[in-house]
């Protein structure tokens, strides 16, 4: 298994393209399955989760095909780091998302309500419970129930069917989902009549979704607030749609600059995708200046504690949770982080306290001491953000930090090292360590 060693204590200094969000690509791509018409996607990224969604697509039967960066148009559309792919769901040959590809990444059930709205029918394994906890999917069924699914769930299988379309109605979340929230989106798209998705998420990934399927004919309105109305279409077609930049890889390498005191200019990527973040980081004392191209983010020697409570979009995201923990533990005074959204997503405190961080943890709510140095030290990655807070720590660190078992890393952030390296950053994976 591959490691990442990092020899911390260099200020970052320099630029970093984002790329297209892994977030808002998952869902996108099961999209595909609601046409029979090609789906094309700009600013793809290079991602383990997308090469395992790529490959649960292809077993139901879609054709996808990419065209790598640096081919000519599809260059110059797909952005300045992603590519480009074309999902073409014209013959579906099986309805069946089975154990082993879902188990590796619980995105892989986002192909159930597209697959029934589309198919009449679907079975999709349960994805199972998660190192961030227990995740259920149970709001999932109940929305798709309520637009007249027929769901059994036996053997470790969700076996949904409908007799004819699905029927619109209203559907009332009773807290705030992404995935359920998109999973009932995709199939009401070719749901007889209107469906009204009351307390739907608002993430930007949502938008993009939404986007996306109005793009290929679908008619949503709503988008961007709680109230989502679609008015059920008999097909969609294809279409041509750009993944938005990934807001948490923005956010990250955001605190790549503060936690060491460097200064980075983020490119390819939105203020306004994560306000909630930027407005803490001014606050512990980061300058954080946007342009409409640029994000630069600069820090002095002293940060203040700044305290954070993980919420639904537009507030601080739970995916932030753990590098915010790592930038805390080198500001000056407490500050203290509260997780709202998942009931096991403090696994990084160990890991960061053997690298010297002074962290208590409350329930859900960790107490932050910060101090001066942080040193290296191996360490275990246990989910994907926990594992860049890792990284982020290892940063700041004197001396050597190994970041053991970094496969998770892969699953969400491209080319890491080498983004970071640019930087400056005294960073190398070391293969089957
Ligand atoms: C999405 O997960 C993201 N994943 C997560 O990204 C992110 O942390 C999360 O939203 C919250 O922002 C993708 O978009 C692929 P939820 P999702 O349904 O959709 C509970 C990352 O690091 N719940 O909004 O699974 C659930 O257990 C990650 O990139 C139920 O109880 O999140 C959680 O406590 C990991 N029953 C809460 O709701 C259900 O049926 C919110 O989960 C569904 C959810």
């Amino acid at each position: 298994m591959d490691a990442i060693r990092i020899n911390g204590g260099v200020p970052l200094n320099g630029e970093i393209v984002i790329g297209g969000a892994k977030n808002a690509a998952l869902p996108l791509m099961a999209a595909s399955l609601l046409s029979d018409a090609p789906l094309t996607l700009v600013n793809m990224p290079e991602l383990v989760d997308i090469t395992t969604m790529g490959n649960l697509l292809r077993q139901h039967g879609v054709h996808i095909s990419q065209e790598a960066f640096g081919a000519g148009r599809a260059a110059v559309e797909a952005g300045p780091t992603g590519r480009t792919t074309t999902l073409t769901a014209d013959r579906l040959t099986s309805v069946t998302a089975p154990y082993d590809l879902v188990r590796r990444m619980r995105a892989g059930f986002f192909v159930l309500g597209p697959m029934l709205a589309r198919m009449g029918e679907a079975k999709v394994s349960l994805p199972g419970g998660c190192a961030i906890g227990t995740r259920g999917v149970d709001l999932h069924l109940k929305a798709l129930e309520e637009i007249g699914a027929k769901i059994e769930v036996k053997e470790g299988y969700v076996y949904a069917s409908t007799r004819g379309r699905l029927k619109g109605a209203k559907v009332t979340f009773p807290m705030v989902t992404v995935g359920g929230t998109e999973n009932l989106l995709m199939a009401a798209t070719l749901a007889e009549g209107e469906t009204i998705i009351e307390n739907a998420a608002r993430e930007p990934e949502i938008g993009n979704l939404a986007d996306c399927l109005n793009a290929m004919g679908a008619k949503i309105t709503g988008i961007g607030t709680g109230t989502l109305r679609v008015s059920g279409v008999p097909t969609l077609h294809g279409a041509r749609v750009a993944v938005i930049p990934d807001r948490i890889e923005t956010g990250t390498y955001a605190i790549a600059a503060a936690i060491t005191r460097g200064r980075i200019v983020l490119k390819g990527t939105r203020y306004d995708l994560l306000e909630s973040v930027f407005t803490a980081l001014r606050q512990a004392g980061v300058s954080v200046e946007a342009t409409e191209n640029t994000i630069t983010v600069a820090a002095p020697n002293g940060l203040s504690g700044v305290d954070a409570v993980t919420e639904p979009y537009p507030g601080f995201p739970t995916d932030m949770q753990a590098q915010w923990m790592a930038l805390m533990a080198t500001a000056d005074g407490a500050s203290m982080i509260t997780e709202t959204i998942f009931e096991n997503r403090f696994m990084h405190v160990p890991e960061l306290r053997r690298l010297g961080a002074d962290v208590n943890v409350h329930g859900g709510s960790a107490i932050v001491r910060g101090r001066k140095d942080l040193t290296g030290a191996p360490v275990m990655a246990t989910d994907l953000r926990a594992s860049v807070s890792l990284v982020l720590a290892g940063l700041a660190a004197k001396g050597e930090t190994l970041v053991n078992r970094v496969y998770h890393l892969d699953r969400g952030y491209e080319r890491l090292e080498e983004k970071l390296g640019a930087c400056g950053a005294r960073i190398e994976r070391i293969s089957g360590a």
